[in-house]
């Protein structure tokens, strides 16, 4: 009996050390450390959630396969709590504090481009999953992206609006506070106008805003057949839904910040004719695409969202760099990325270009019936 108390006092002494040397700086040698630093909670909160569930799918599967280089993977995860200055603050902690080996995130383009930086500054590669801006990876040689970017997506809804729906006068409604926003709304009217489109009339607003009746009414008076809202999805709906109480019944056109539950959630029925276009769809038939859906769906109990795929996406191309680099070392794992090719994730198959970013597919979802619903894919 003694002895038995003894060997137990032992085993858990043991297993607290290695609990304690896993948490600080690098992690025991069992294990590769990997940073994820997302909006768990906030104005954007699902963008970080669908992440962070989408990216233990990746990391726990490759730990069941034997994880990497003979170790397995352990995520640490930080709150930006929506915030560029939090975003910043999660990423030194990740570096600094826990010495993670490469950064996962962030969603949102204005907090990714607030991370960028320092882990460039650092030489820790940095992975985002969503941010599409094209700044972001210009940042430096550590930053990569696994989404399409603005320029491409601009291009793609600008044609949509014109050659698709016959548009030819359009409003645009953007987030002056978010470098995302503000990019897309550019790229999309550089490709309308050339088409032949006319922009009427543009407004803004600022993230967090609930009343755009000022800003509706403005556009409304210019008459456009198409109102342009390059933003996140919890405005475009409010957006989208009180333009319809002022009878503006033509089509919103959004951008992938629409992807989301919440869209449809909010807006309800007053979604009706709207279109956006995203990475990816629950609904393609695509076996990858649904076996991930059926995996996803009985772990967490929901669909997967955009986010979701692209995290798991994000996860799947860093740790096949990291094998293929056979070390974790920044500079090899940054090589390493910048030869990633036709890595199969479930938001396509995934080569990184010269200039560190996705060049990847773009879906159409059309609301119809207040329910998302799958029209078509464009390639790059
Ligand atoms: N692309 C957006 C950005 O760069 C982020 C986003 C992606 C938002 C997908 C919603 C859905 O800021």
């Amino acid at each position: 009996m003694r002895r038995l108390t003894f060997w137990l006092i032992l085993g858990t002494a043991i297993a607290l050390i290695g609990l304690w040397a896993g948490c600080g700086g690098g992690g025991n040698s069992n294990e590769i450390l990997i940073g994820e630093y997302s909006a768990m909670t906030g104005t954007t909160a699902t963008f970080g959630q669908s992440t962070h569930r989408g990216l233990m799918m990746a990391v726990d599967e490759c730990n069941a396969a034997g994880g990497v280089l003979g170790k397995k993977i352990r995520l640490l995860t930080e709150d930006t709590q929506s915030k560029p200055e939090e975003a910043a603050t999660a990423v030194t902690k990740l570096i600094t504090r826990d010495g993670v080996k490469a950064v996962i995130g962030e969603v949102s383009s204005s907090r990714s481009l607030a991370a960028a930086p320092i882990c460039q500054a650092n030489g820790i590669p940095m992975v985002s999953n969503a941010s599409t801006n094209p700044e972001v990876t210009k940042k430096g040689d550590y930053i990569f992206r696994v989404c399409y970017i603005d320029p491409f997506q601009g291009e793609v809804m600008a044609r949509f609006a014109y050659n698709t729906l016959g548009i030819r006068k359009a409003a645009i409604l953007k987030d002056i506070k978010n470098d995302y926003s503000i990019g897309l709304a550019q790229y999309f009217e550089e490709t309308f106008v050339k088409l032949g489109g006319q922009v009427v009339a543009t407004q803004a607003y600022s993230e967090g805003d609930i009343d755009f009746k000022a800003q509706l009414t403005a556009l409304k008076s210019a008459e456009p057949e198409a109102v342009i809202v390059p933003g996140y999805y919890t405005e475009a709906a409010l957006i989208v839904k009180q333009a319809r109480e002022l009878n503006m019944t033509i089509p919103f056109i959004g951008g992938d910040g629409w992807d989301s539950a919440k869209l449809v959630e909010i807006g309800g029925q007053a979604m009706n004719n709207t279109f956006f276009s995203t990475a990816y769809t629950a609904d393609d038939p695509d076996s990858i695409v649904q076996n991930f859906v059926t995996k996803y769906t009985s772990r967490y109990n929901e669909k997967p969202d955009a986010f979701a795929a692209l995290g798991y996406d994000a996860g799947l191309i860093l740790f096949d760099a990291v094998r293929r680099a056979g070390s974790t070392d920044g500079p090899a794992l940054r090589d390493a990325l910048k030869t990633t090719r036709d890595v199969r994730g479930v938001t396509g198959s995934i080569t990184i270009d010269a200039d560190r970013n996705a060049r990847k597919p773009i879906v159409i979802i059309a609301v119809v019936d207040g329910k998302m619903t799958y029209k078509e894919t464009i390639q790059p």
